[in-house]
């Protein structure tokens, strides 16, 4: 059986949600999936991202990161969606790719490919589950399958965030637990998507 094409998309400005997709990077190629880590452009204006010296610093870190196509939706099985919080929604980065997705989405090439996604914000109620459901509108108008992590691994229960990976970038980096829920959810996408693909094979 042909490997899991998985991927990960996301937008950081200060490396956040950079690690948790590092992270679910790792856990994806552990469970045999061939991995696309790419991040969207950037669009803020230069005098935003040089007000945040770690905004900046960021970008540079990651020159090397591939930036996201349209061609990685269509190559992919599976998509996981990463996103800090931004007043409650995805970051207008991320939106803005998903936004040049309409001519794929008109071709029905979005469809029955597997969705996920997981989220930064600076307090715990600061908007998570309202980002990553935010996103689940478009997987719906895509007839995307949408799969969260739920509860079915004792690191959710650790984690705590049934909708997709979260952290609270205001107690610091993510740590083995945040980290340990992306490598999982990304495992789990890629099994479901795994699944689907041996038994459309079938
Ligand atoms: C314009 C803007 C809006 C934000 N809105 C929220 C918010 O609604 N709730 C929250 O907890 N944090 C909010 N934040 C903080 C970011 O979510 C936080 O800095 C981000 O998750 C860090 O991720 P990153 O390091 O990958 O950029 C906001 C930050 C900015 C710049």
């Amino acid at each position: 059986m042909e490997s899991v094409n998985l991927a990960i998309i996301y937008y950081s400005a200060t490396g956040t949600v950079h690690a948790l997709a590092r992270a679910a990077a790792e856990g994806a190629e552990k469970a045999g999936a061939n991995v696309r880590l790419r991040k969207v452009a950037e669009t803020a204006p230069p005098e935003a991202i040089n007000a945040n010296p770690a905004w900046g610093q960021h970008i540079q870190d990651t020159a090397d990161v591939v930036q996201a196509g349209l061609d990685d939706l269509e190559w992919a099985d599976a998509v996981l969606f990463g996103t800090p919080t931004r007043f409650g929604n995805p970051a207008s980065q991320l939106r803005a790719f998903i936004d040049t997705t309409g001519p794929l989405w008109f071709q029905g090439l979005l469809a029955n490919k597997v969705y996920s996604a997981f989220t930064a914000s600076n307090t715990a109620h600061g908007g998570q589950e309202s980002t990553i459901l935010a996103l689940g509108n478009t997987f719906y108008h895509w007839g995307g399958i949408i799969v969260p992590p739920g509860y079915t691994d004792p690191i959710q229960f650790q984690s705590g965030n049934p909708y997709g990976t979260s952290h609270v970038a205001g107690d610091g980096a993510p740590g083995d637990v945040p980290l340990d829920a992306a490598r999982y959810q990304a495992r789990r996408i890629v099994d479901t998507a795994a699944s689907l693909k041996a038994g459309r094979a079938a």
